[in-house]
């Protein structure tokens, strides 16, 4: 069978413990079990240890949207992977918003990954340019210099669980319209699998789930997920919707559906 689509909602920072477990009930209302797409959800670091009691397994997974590279020691007010490890399956790694405005340098993003990985979790490692970068003509460098880097000292083995996803910075929550057109997502996703391939062979990189993310909505879904090169979505604002988010996951099924 082919990969499995990967949809995941990124709840940032919003929605208190109570409101994330209403918003887990109304999804598990909405969203059937399906074997062919899998449905992760990010919630904030507070509410993952009650929503991994809460939710169905088989329906959804759990993702931090983040953690701390050591395992433990010292660092005051933070969480490591170590100690995520019962909770979720997968971890956020390197989102533009910490890139820019946390301190997540291309090397605290390559160590997080090792941490990830280490502990047995799988990084989703967000990948983009900003637009300031774009118009310099610098997209694809500044992909390539993350890609690298965030997987820099990973085994072939290591690689079969990392997710990778391309979000333009530029293209984030937008509520101007402006977002990246599935031409410019799909080019990007396959220069991505490119740099992939050279450093670990034509397998890895056609095995690894790619997925895109900015300003991706239920409207929109379906032209990202039909492209080739695209495994899945990475969903913010629309992921704390009820309605909307339960559409995504919905066309995602149907898409699959269809393809068999
Ligand atoms: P958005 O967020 O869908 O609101 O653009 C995507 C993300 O950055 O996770």
């Amino acid at each position: 069978m082919d990969k499995k689509l990967l949809i995941v909602g990124n709840w940032k920072m919003h929605l208190s413990v109570h409101q994330s477990s209403l918003l887990v009930h109304r999804l598990g209302e909405r969203i059937a079990h399906h074997r062919d797409v899998e449905v992760v959800i990010a919630p904030s670091m507070l509410a993952l240890q009650p929503l991994s009691v809460e939710i169905d397994r088989r329906r959804f997974r759990l993702a931090a949207q983040d953690a701390f590279y050591k395992d433990e020691g010292p660092c005051t007010g933070e969480v490591s992977f170590a100690m995520l490890g019962d909770l979720v399956h997968y971890a956020i790694v390197g989102h533009s918003w910490r890139r820019l405005n946390a301190g997540d340098t291309l090397d605290v993003v390559r160590d997080k990954v090792q941490a990830a990985i280490r502990n047995g979790i799988a990084p989703i490692i967000c990948i983009g340019e900003t637009k300031q970068e774009r118009d310099a003509g610098e997209a694809k460098q500044v992909i390539h210099d993350q890609l690298t880097t965030a997987l820099m000292n990973l085994t072939s083995k290591d690689i079969e669980n990392v997710v990778l996803t391309y979000e333009p910075v530029w293209a984030i929550s937008t509520a101007d319209g402006i977002i990246a057109k599935p031409h410019d997502a799909e080019s990007m996703i396959s220069y991505m699998r490119s740099q992939v391939q050279e450093l670990y062979g034509e397998r890895a990189a056609k095995n690894m789930r790619v997925l895109y993310g900015g300003s991706v909505n239920e409207h929109d879904v379906r032209s990202y997920l039909e492209l080739p090169e695209v495994d899945g979505v990475l969903v913010g604002a629309a992921s704390l919707n009820y309605h909307q988010f339960a559409e995504i996951v919905r066309v995602a099924h149907q898409l699959q559906t269809e393809r068999k």
